[in-house]
C-alpha cells in the first residue's frame, strides 16, 4: 500500500492543559515539549497565547528550543488573540497560528450572540489576521460535531479561500458516532471547493469513550492530520489518546492507509513524564501505556504467549518504550554522568548550584534505592526546577509516630517566606497526621479533592508519588511529590500544591474562554 503521512499534532499543553489542575509551569512545559519533538510530533499545540502572560512566555520559550516540530498557538477568531499568537510563535523554526470560531446553531446563537453570517465574516477575517504572521494558518470550527453540513462547507470554502491550510473538524462535545463522524469528513472532503489543497484534520473528545474511533474513522474518510494528547488528557473526558492513534495506525497497516513519523519508542516515556508533572495518574489497564498493557494474568494466556508471543499480543512492549525502563545509573555514578542523563531526557537545571543540589539528592536516593531510572530522575529534579516563587512552603523536617493502637503524632518545620514554623499534629493515619500539621502552619483553607499514590518504578523500594489535589475557591491545582517514604512523598505533594495556590501560576483564564 502506498501510504500517505498522518500529521500528528499534539495538544497536551493547550488542551491537555484544560484539564482541573493539570497546569504546567514554563519549565514544566519545555520538558514536555523536548519529550514531544524527541517522539517526532510533527506540531506540538503549545498553547494558549492570549489566556495568560504565563501561557504566552512558555509558548515563546518552546518555539525558542524546538527545532524540529512545529510549534503552534491557539487564538480565538479576533485580532488581540491572533497578535500573541503570532508574537509568541515568532521564533519558532516553523510556527503555526490555529484559530477557531464556533459554527454549530447553539454556539452561535448562546455563546457568541452572532448570525451565520458574522460568522463566515470573522471566520475569514482572522485568517487573514493570522496570515500576516505565518503560511501555515489551521481553522477549526468549533462544535463542529453539532453544526450544519452545508453551513461547515461555506464556512470552509471561504477560510480556504482567505488562506488556511489546514481545515480541523471538531467534536468538541464528544457528540459524534464513528461512521457518521467519517461520513461528515467525506461529505466536506468531496463538497468544498479546494479540499485537496488543505490538510482535513480531526479533533475528538472522549465523553463518549469514542475519540480514538472517531478519529480513526476520520482517517479512513480522508483526514490527514489528527489532534490528540498524551494519556488522553484534556478537557473533561479528555482528547483521542495519541498513543492509541499511534499504535492502530500502525499495527493495522493492513487497514490505514496512512504512517506517522512517531517514534514510539519515546510513547512509555512521554506518558510517564505528562503524568508525573500534571498529577494525572494512569490508569493500569489503560491501552498502550497502562502498566497491565503487556501483562497477562491468565495461565492459558502466559502459556501462549511464552510459546509463541504473538499468540496474545499484537504490539511489542519494548516497541512502545517499554523496554526503555532500564537501569540507567546507580550509587557509583559520578556527578558527569548524571547531568549527561539529564541532558539526554531534556532537562537543563538553571545552575550549576541547582546541578549540584539534585546531585545531593541522586546520591541519597541511590544509597535507599540501588536502581536509579529514567522515572526516578524525572520526579527528582522537579523540586530543583522549582521557581523561586513556587517555594513559599518549603519541608525543612518531618517526623511521625505511628503504633498500633495509637493515634498517630505527626511533627513537621516548614519554611515559609524565609522563617521557620513548627506544628504537631495527630490525625487518622500518619499522612493525615501530617497533612493537618502542615495546614495548622500554612492555614490555606484549601479543600482537599484528591490524594493518590503510585510507585514510580517496581519493588518495595521504589519511589512513591504522591497527587494531591487542593481547591480554594475558583482554583484546583495539582501538587506532585516523589520519595522512598512515602509520608515525606505525601508532605512534599501536599505543599506544591500549596505554592501552586499561593503563586500566580494557576492562571486566571481569559473571557469568554474554550
Ligand atoms: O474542542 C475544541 O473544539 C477545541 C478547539 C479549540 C479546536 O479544542
Ligand atoms: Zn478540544
Amino acid at each position: 500500500m502506498n501510504k500517505q503521512h498522518l500529521v500528528i499534532f499534539d495538544t497536551t499543553l493547550r488542551d491537555g492543559e484544560q484539564s482541573p489542575g493539570a497546569s504546567m509551569t514554563k519549565e514544566e512545559k519545555i520538558r514536555v515539549a523536548r519529550q514531544l519533538e524527541k517522539m517526532r510530533v510533527d506540531v506540538i499545540e503549545a498553547g494558549f497565547a492570549a489566556a495568560s502572560p504565563g501561557d504566552f512566555e512558555a509558548i515563546q520559550a518552546i518555539a525558542q528550543t524546538v527545532r524540529e516540530s512545529t510549534v503552534c498557538s491557539l487564538s480565538r477568531a479576533n485580532e488581540t488573540d491572533i497578535r500573541r499568537s503570532g508574537e509568541a510563535i515568532k521564533s519558532a523554526a516553523s510556527g503555526r497560528i490555529h484559530t477557531f470560531i464556533a459554527t454549530s446553531p447553539i454556539h452561535m446563537e448562546k455563546k457568541l450572540r452572532m448570525t451565520p453570517d458574522q460568522v463566515v465574516e470573522q471566520a475569514v477575517k482572522a485568517v487573514g489576521w493570522a496570515r500576516q504572521y505565518t503560511d501555515d494558518v489551521e481553522f477549526s470550527a468549533e462544535d463542529a460535531g453539532r453544526s450544519d453540513i452545508d453551513f461547515l462547507c461555506r464556512v470552509f470554502e471561504a477560510v480556504i479561500k482567505a488562506g488556511a491550510r489546514t481545515i480541523n473538524v471538531p467534536d468538541t462535545v464528544g457528540y459524534a458516532i464513528p461512521f457518521q463522524y467519517a461520513e461528515t469528513i467525506r461529505r466536506l472532503i468531496e463538497r468544498v471547493p479546494n479540499s485537496d489543497k488543505v490538510v482535513w484534520s480531526v479533533h475528538c473528545h472522549n465523553d463518549l469513550g469514542l475519540a480514538v474511533s472517531n478519529s480513526l474513522a476520520a482517517v479512513l474518510a480522508g483526514a490527514r492530520q489528527v489532534e490528540c494528547t498524551i494519556n488522553g488528557l484534556g478537557e473533561r473526558a479528555g482528547n483521542a489518546a495519541l498513543e492509541e492513534i499511534v499504535m492502530a495506525v500502525r499495527t493495522r497497516a493492513d487497514i490505514f492507509p496512512v504512517e506517522t513519523r512517531i517514534d514510539t519508542t519515546q510513547i512509555v516515556p512521554a506518558s510517564k513524564l505528562v503524568s508525573q508533572i500534571t498529577g494525572y495518574p494512569v490508569q493500569p489497564n489503560k491501552a498502550v501505556v497502562g502498566a497491565n498493557a503487556f501483562a497477562h494474568e491468565s495461565g492459558i494466556h502466559q502459556d501462549g504467549v511464552l510459546k509463541h508471543r504473538e499468540t496474545y499480543e499484537i504490539m511489542r512492549a519494548q516497541d512502545v518504550g517499554w523496554a526503555q525502563n532500564k537501569l540507567v545509573l546507580g550509587k557509583h555514578s559520578g556527578r558527569n554522568a548524571f547531568k549527561t542523563r539529564l541532558a539526554e531526557l531534556g532537562i537543563e537545571l538553571a545552575s550549576d548550584e541547582a546541578l549540584n543540589a539534585a546531585f545531593a539528592r541522586f546520591k541519597e536516593l541511590a544509597d535507599k534505592k540501588h536502581e536509579i531510572f529514567d522515572e526516578d530522575l524525572h520526579a527528582l529534579v522537579s523540586d530543583e526546577l522549582a521557581t523561586p516563587e513556587q517555594e513559599h512552603y518549603k519541608l525543612v523536617y518531618s517526623h511521625v509516630c505511628s503504633e498500633t493502637g495509637e493515634m498517630p503524632l505527626a511533627t513537621v518545620i516548614l519554611n515559609v517566606g524565609g522563617v521557620e514554623h513548627k506544628a504537631q499534629a495527630g490525625g487518622g493515619g500518619p499522612v493525615d497526621a501530617t497533612f493537618k500539621a502542615i495546614e495548622s502552619i500554612a492555614g490555606s483553607g484549601a479543600e482537599l479533592l484528591l490524594y493518590s499514590v503510585n510507585a514510580i518504578t517496581t519493588g518495595t523500594d521504589a519511589q512513591g508519588e504522591v497527587t494531591t489535589r487542593l481547591a480554594k475557591g475558583e482554583r484546583i491545582v495539582n501538587g506532585n511529590g516523589a520519595d522512598t517514604d512515602i509520608v515525606i512523598a505525601s508532605a512534599r505533594s501536599y505543599l506544591n500544591a500549596l505554592n501552586k495556590l499561593h503563586s500566580s501560576l494557576d492562571k486566571v483564564r481569559a473571557q469568554g474562554d474554550i
